[in-house]
């Protein structure tokens, strides 16, 4: 609903920049956007903007200045750190106008330029073009774009760019910054950065487009990018490898990667999240007993390589103590069948309700003995009755600790628990989702004091006036904000997620 006979100035001349249909503050619109996908953070939004390019988001910023307003940029809302929904009162910017696609390069630059010499290419898009659409627009000229996530349909790439996604093909491509080869934003007086990082300039001073990718709304809106696409393989195998523990996992995982590799995914699931999926009407269970730990790989080649990987995979049951099964998909739907189970972890968590979420890295050498002991640290830390579901981007240490049934009292403790003990064994607390406002208590106490004046420095010169995304990323401390509640946890909320 349009708000032209609003009394708020702001929104009177927000809607002068963009269109008064499209400032939005009828409670039954603003409410998606003011809950994030997990129903764990929630506050309330002054009003949804929705601009159309980045001229108008430009005009949105500036007008935001003048009234001395803060914005949350939202794209999908499928973060699950909390950072994309407001939290007191702060206007939604929301850019999924912004979907614009543009043509494929198909390789034809140099490498400086970013096509890919090897034959791939790249692309312009919008921050609000959802992952799915550029991965369909790529596919359509013969290429991929290396990031896939469950959330395709609805993350759009200014989110996965803001949060920096890794996702299911992180091992082979790298995360997002991998393949951000120019950016445009807007800073929170209103400036647009355009070609941040043009063709041939690499050298050209400080890396801006390094500095944007992962800032999470705080310095900055990002309104297109241009990305690298690569060519995809003619073919690939999928292989689901059932372990008697997380070693044995891992250590298959290096078997494959030396005979059949680069791995073009590589993803760890335990007995808890498979029983999880397994449970869901309509799904075929891969192996009679659900294994402690499975290992799902996707490798490419030539038209053989179902036939390599299952080779390869009898080679690693061979040589790696634990193996007890395997499946290989070979046809199109048989893969699909497989990495639906991997997929399918997100949606069946949530319907049990709100998890807590750790997303974390640790280095291979120590992952195996945190999952073991994570269920007992988390019972000791408050979650006597809680379950525990462990899944995630093995290739890259990145794991996904799901709580399940943790009462809200004992939440904080439970989230501190598990952190720590990733630190102790030489992890990081913050993986792939960001830091949102789930984390960021943690940026303070894991970066150097000498790191945290440099942030400090960079959130003063880009954003001086604290308006891009308050709460989120930065301690507060270095915010300059009061310590305050940042956990808006939803009690009894049993699934309930925006629709
Ligand atoms: P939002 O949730 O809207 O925003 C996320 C953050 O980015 C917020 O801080 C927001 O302020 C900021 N932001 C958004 N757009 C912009 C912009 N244009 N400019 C500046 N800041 C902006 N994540 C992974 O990394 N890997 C996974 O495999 C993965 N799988 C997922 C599966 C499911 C089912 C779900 C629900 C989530 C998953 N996620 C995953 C998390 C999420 O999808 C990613 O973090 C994604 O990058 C968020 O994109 P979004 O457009 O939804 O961003
Ligand atoms: C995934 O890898 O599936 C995600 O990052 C989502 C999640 O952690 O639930
Ligand atoms: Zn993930």
């Amino acid at each position: 609903m349009s708000s032209p006979a609003s009394d708020d100035p702001l929104l009177r001349a927000l809607g002068e920049v963009v269109g008064h249909g499209q400032v939005r503050t009828d409670p039954d619109l603003v409410a998606p956007h003011e809950v994030d996908w997990t129903g764990r953070w929630r506050g309330r939004a002054r009003a949804v903007v929705r601009p159309a390019d980045s001229t108008e988001v430009a005009g949105v910023l500036a007008v935001c200045a003048a009234h001395d307003a803060a914005l949350v940029p939202q794209g999908g809302n499928t973060g699950l750190v909390g950072g994309s929904v407001p939290r007191a009162g702060e206007v939604v910017l929301s850019l999924t106008r912004l979907d614009h696609l543009g043509a494929v390069e198909v390789g034809t630059g140099t490498a400086a330029a970013g096509a890919d010499p090897s034959g791939g290419g790249a692309v312009v898009v919008g921050a609000g073009a959802t992952l799915a659409a550029v991965q369909r627009h790529a596919r359509a000229a013969g290429l991929a774009y290396g990031v896939d996530l469950a959330a395709r349909d609805t993350a759009t790439i200014g989110g996965t760019i803001a949060t920096d996604a890794g996702g299911l093909g992180v091992v082979r491509h790298g995360t997002t910054r991998a393949q951000v080869l120019g950016l445009e934003a807007v800073l929170a007086d209103g400036t647009v950065l355009d070609r941040l990082h043009p063709p041939l300039a690499e050298g050209l001073g400080y890396d801006l487009r390094g500095l944007l990718v992962g800032s999470e709304g705080t310095l900055a809106v990002v309104t297109s990018a241009r990305l690298r696409l690569v060519r995809p393989p003619s073919h690939v195998a999928v292989a689901l490898i059932a372990t008697d523990r997380v070693a044995a996992a891992l250590e298959v995982q290096r078997v494959l990667a030396a005979a059949v590799g680069p791995l073009e995914a590589s993803e760890l699931l335990t007995r808890t999240g498979l029983e999880l999926v397994t449970g869901a009407p309509g799904v075929r269970a891969p192996f009679t007993d659900p294994p402690p730990a499975a290992l799902l790989v996707e490798v490419a080649g030539g038209a053989q390589v179902a036939a390599a990987l299952t080779d390869a995979v009898a080679a690693a049951a061979a040589e790696v103590d634990g193996v007890r099964d395997a499946v290989i998909g070979a046809e199109a739907g048989d893969r699909a069948a497989l990495w639906a189970l991997r997929e399918g972890h997100t949606e069946r968590l949530a319907e049990r309700g709100v998890a807590v979420k750790l997303d974390v890295v640790l280095p291979l050498a120590t992952l195996a003995g945190f999952v073991e002991d994570l269920p007992g640290i988390v019972r000791a830390a408050g979650g006597a009755d809680a379950e525990v579901v462990v899944f995630g981007h093995l290739g890259v240490g990145d794991l996904h600790c799901n709580v399940l049934g943790v009462p809200p009292a004992a939440v904080a403790g439970v989230e501190e628990a598990v952190l720590t003990a990733v630190v102790a064994a030489g992890g990081s607390p913050c993986g792939e989702h960001g830091v949102g406002v789930q984390k960021r208590g943690w940026v303070a106490r894991v970066r150097g004091p000498a790191e945290l004046a440099v942030l400090r420095a960079l959130k003063g010169a880009l954003d001086p006036a604290g308006r891009l995304n308050p709460g989120v990323l930065l301690p507060a401390s270095l915010a300059g904000e009061q310590e305050g509640p940042s956990d808006h946890l939803v009690e009894h909320q049993e699934g309930e997620r925006p629709a």
